[in-house]
C-alpha cells in the first residue's frame, strides 16, 4: 500500500486528502473520508464561528481519526482560527494568503498546517512561514484556482518548497491521477470534485449527476460567480459547470454589476431549489473521469488500490528491453 511523509505528517493512512471546500464539505463527508484512511477537510470559509463549532463537533461525533478546517485567508478568518486551536483541530488547513500567522499559532497548539498554493513563489513563502505540508492547486481544479495546470505547476512547486512535503490538487479524480501526482514528486493528492460525487456530500442530487454527465470541456474557469458575488480574492478565478446562468454572462462580466443583485437572488433560489442550470456549481476538469456517486469511503480506498496498481503495472515499462535490441530498426 501507499505510504508517504504526508500519512506521517498528517497521521493519516492514505495519502488522500478530500479538499475544504466551504459549506460543500460538511462534516458527514469529512468523517467518512478520516474513517477511511484519508484526511477529510471541513470547509470553514462560509460558515461562522458558531456554525462551524457546531461542524466541529459534528465530525468528532462521527470519527475519532485527524481530520482539518480550511480556511481562506483572504477572508475574515481570526475569530475562526481562534476557535480552530482552542478545539484543537489537527489540520488547519489554509489558502489564498499568507500562513505565517496561521503557523505560529498552530504550531504553538502542536496542530499541523497545510497550506494551499497556486505557484512556486507563494510555495517558497509558505515553507519560509513554516507549513508542514504544501497543496500545490492546478488551474484544473474545481472552485477557486489559479492560473497554472497541474503538471506544470507540481514539479515547480516541488523545487520550490525544498523537502517540504507537497500534494497535487486539481485535476485529479482516480487512482491514475494519484499515481501522475507521485510522479510529479508529490507525496499525495487533495481531491475536491471527486468527493463532491459521494453519497455524503451535501449537494443537490442534481449538482452529482451532472458532475457524471459532464466532460472535461464542460468545466469553465470563468470570473461570473466572483463578479457576481463580489469575491477579490487575488490571483483567483473560478472553475464551474458551464450551465446555462455561465454561458449567459461569461464574456459579459461588465454588465453585471447593474444587475447584480438580481442575478444574485436567482443564483440562490436556483441553489435552493437544486436547480442546477441556473446555479453556481464548482466542478474541476476532473469531471471527466468521475462516473459514478460512492460512498465516499469507497472512494478512498479505491483511488489507494488502483494508484498502487497503476504504479506496479508502469514500473514494469522500466525493466523492459531496449527497443533496438528487440530487432527493430528506426529509420529517419
Ligand atoms: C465545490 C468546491 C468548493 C471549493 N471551496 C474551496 C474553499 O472554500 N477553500 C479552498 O481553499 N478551496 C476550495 N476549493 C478548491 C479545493 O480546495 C481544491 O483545490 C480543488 O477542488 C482541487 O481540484 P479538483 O476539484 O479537480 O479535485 C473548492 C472546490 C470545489 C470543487
Amino acid at each position: 500500500m501507499l505510504y508517504t511523509r504526508v500519512c506521517q505528517v498528517l497521521g493519516i493512512r492514505y495519502p488522500i486528502v478530500q479538499a475544504g471546500m466551504a459549506s460543500y464539505a460538511g462534516p458527514e463527508l469529512v468523517a467518512a473520508v478520516s474513517n477511511a484512511g484519508g484526511l477529510g477537510l471541513l470547509g470553514g470559509v462560509d460558515r461562522d464561528v458558531d456554525n462551524l463549532e457546531r461542524a466541529i463537533d459534528a465530525v468528532r461525533e462521527r470519527t475519532d481519526r485527524p481530520f482539518g478546517v480550511n480556511l481562506v485567508l483572504a477572508e475574515p478568518h481570526l475569530h475562526k482560527l481562534d476557535l480552530l486551536i482552542a478545539a484543537r483541530v489537527p489540520v488547519i488547513a489554509t489558502s489564498w494568503g499568507d500562513a505565517a500567522h496561521a503557523c505560529e499559532r498552530a504550531h504553538a497548539a502542536g496542530l499541523r498546517v497545510l497550506h494551499q498554493v497556486n505557484g512556486e513563489q507563494e510555495a517558497a513563502r509558505a515553507v519560509r512561514a513554516g507549513v508542514d505540508v504544501v497543496a500545490a492547486q492546478g488551474s484544473d481544479g474545481g472552485g477557486h484556482i489559479g492560473r497554472i495546470g497541474t503538471l506544470a505547476l507540481v514539479p515547480a512547486v516541488v523545487d520550490a518548497a525544498d523537502g517540504t512535503p507537497v500534494i497535487a490538487a486539481g485535476g485529479i479524480a482516480d487512482g491514475r491521477g494519484l499515481a501522475a501526482a507521485l510522479a510529479l514528486g508529490a507525496e499525495g493528492a487533495m481531491l475536491g470534485t471527486r468527493f463532491l460525487a459521494t453519497q455524503e456530500a451535501p449537494v443537490a442530487r442534481a449538482w452529482k449527476e451532472a458532475l457524471l454527465a459532464a466532460g472535461t470541456v464542460d468545466a469553465w474557469q470563468s470570473p461570473v460567480p466572483d463578479v457576481v458575488w463580489e469575491v477579490a480574492w487575488p490571483g483567483a478565478d473560478s472553475r464551474v459547470l458551464a450551465n446555462d446562468v455561465i454561458r449567459r454572462w461569461h464574456g459579459r462580466e461588465a454588465e453585471i454589476p447593474s444587475q447584480r443583485e438580481q442575478i444574485a437572488a436567482l443564483i440562490d433560489a436556483a441553489k435552493e431549489a437544486g436547480n442546477v442550470r441556473e446555479m453556481v456549481a464548482y466542478a474541476g476538469q476532473s469531471v471527466g473521469a468521475i462516473h459514478d456517486i460512492l460512498p465516499a469511503g469507497e472512494v478512498v480506498e479505491r483511488i489507494a488500490r488502483e494508484a498502487a496498481a497503476v504504479l506496479r503495472e508502469r514500473a514494469t515499462l522500466v525493466e523492459r528491453e531496449p527497443v533496438a535490441e528487440r530487432g527493430g530498426s528506426a529509420s529517419a
